[in-house]
């Protein structure tokens, strides 16, 4: 299926690894400009490399940080310089580690640190750069949230409180941003493969089983399973749904809706 998509410019944060930069690299697969934004220089310019080496589209790669205003503005400038963008992916970056016990969560700075980095970044990054979305009349907006603002997990409450910030604040976007085009949606995803962290954020053997073993499915999600789902949403064909969120979470979620 053609989703529509090619030449469009598509910012997607935090694309520097992870989920980020799979989601990028399956929206250079559909022929969109993709503009990649993270703090790692190095790491941004070699995903545009493979990008350009894979779907022979241009990419382009702004560094700088999602809490950071002024660097927010000089992505507002690229991205008006390519006149976009079309489509905003947001992705954040990951919830201070270690995870703990909701009531072990009682240092402030944590929850401070996970405000600015999940919840304050995007509300910084749609002023700075959906103005445009609107001014030309069409967009796509995807916020990447958690099924955790949903149902929440054990030792994820920084990531749950912030989240479903993000879910509301993102319905509220999509309500007020249709009539000038915009589509706004979520997708919540959970147990997804993240083979590819290293350190301590990395899963040991024991919890990625703990992991497979919440879902009917019995394993992970790939990457491309979520990027798939990322990638509809930014479509010609996804133009009906908006102020929803998806979930890509193998059945995790044992409620009905
Ligand atoms: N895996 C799952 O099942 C799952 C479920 C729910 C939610 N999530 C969430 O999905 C997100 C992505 O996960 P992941 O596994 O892809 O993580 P990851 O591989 O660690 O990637 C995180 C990305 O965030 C970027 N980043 C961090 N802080 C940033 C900042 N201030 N400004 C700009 N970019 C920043 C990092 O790049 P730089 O270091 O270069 O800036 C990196 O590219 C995380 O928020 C995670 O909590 C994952």
């Amino acid at each position: 299926m053609d989703l529509g998509i090619k030449g469009k410019v598509a910012l997607v944060t935090a694309s520097s690894s992870g989920m980020g930069r799979n989601i990028a690299l399956a929206l250079a697969a559909e022929g969109a400009h993709v503009v990649l934004f993270a703090r790692s220089a190095d790491k941004l310019q070699a995903v545009c490399r493979e990008i350009e080496e894979r779907h022979g589209v241009p990419a382009t790669a702004v560094a700088g940080s999602l809490t950071e205003a002024a660097d927010i503005t000089r992505l507002a400038g690229v991205l008006a310089g390519l006149s976009g963008p079309d489509i905003a992916v947001i992705v954040t970056g990951r919830p201070p580690n270690p995870l703990r016990d909701a009531l072990e969560e009682n240092e402030l700075p944590r929850w401070d640190e996970a405000y600015q980095v999940q919840l304050r970044s995007v509300v910084q990054l749609v002023n700075g750069v959906v103005p445009a979305m609107v001014a030309k009349g069409w967009g796509r907006i995807v916020a990447v949230t958690s099924a955790s603002a949903k149902q929440p997990m054990a030792k994820h409450a920084l990531s749950t409180v912030f989240r479903a910030g993000v879910t509301a604040y993102m319905k509220t976007l999509a309500n007020e941003l249709g009539a000038h085009g915009v589509t706004v949606n979520c997708v919540a995803p959970a147990l997804i493969d993240t083979s590819h962290r290293t350190g301590a954020a990395a899963y040991t053997p024991e919890q990625t089983a703990r992991r497979q073993a919440m879902t009917p499915l019995g394993r992970m999600g790939t990457q491309d399973e979520l990027s798939g789902v990322v990638a509809f949403l930014t479509s010609m064909q996804a133009g009906f749904v908006t102020g929803s969120t998806i979930a890509v979470e193998g059945g995790m979620v044992g409620s009905l809706f």
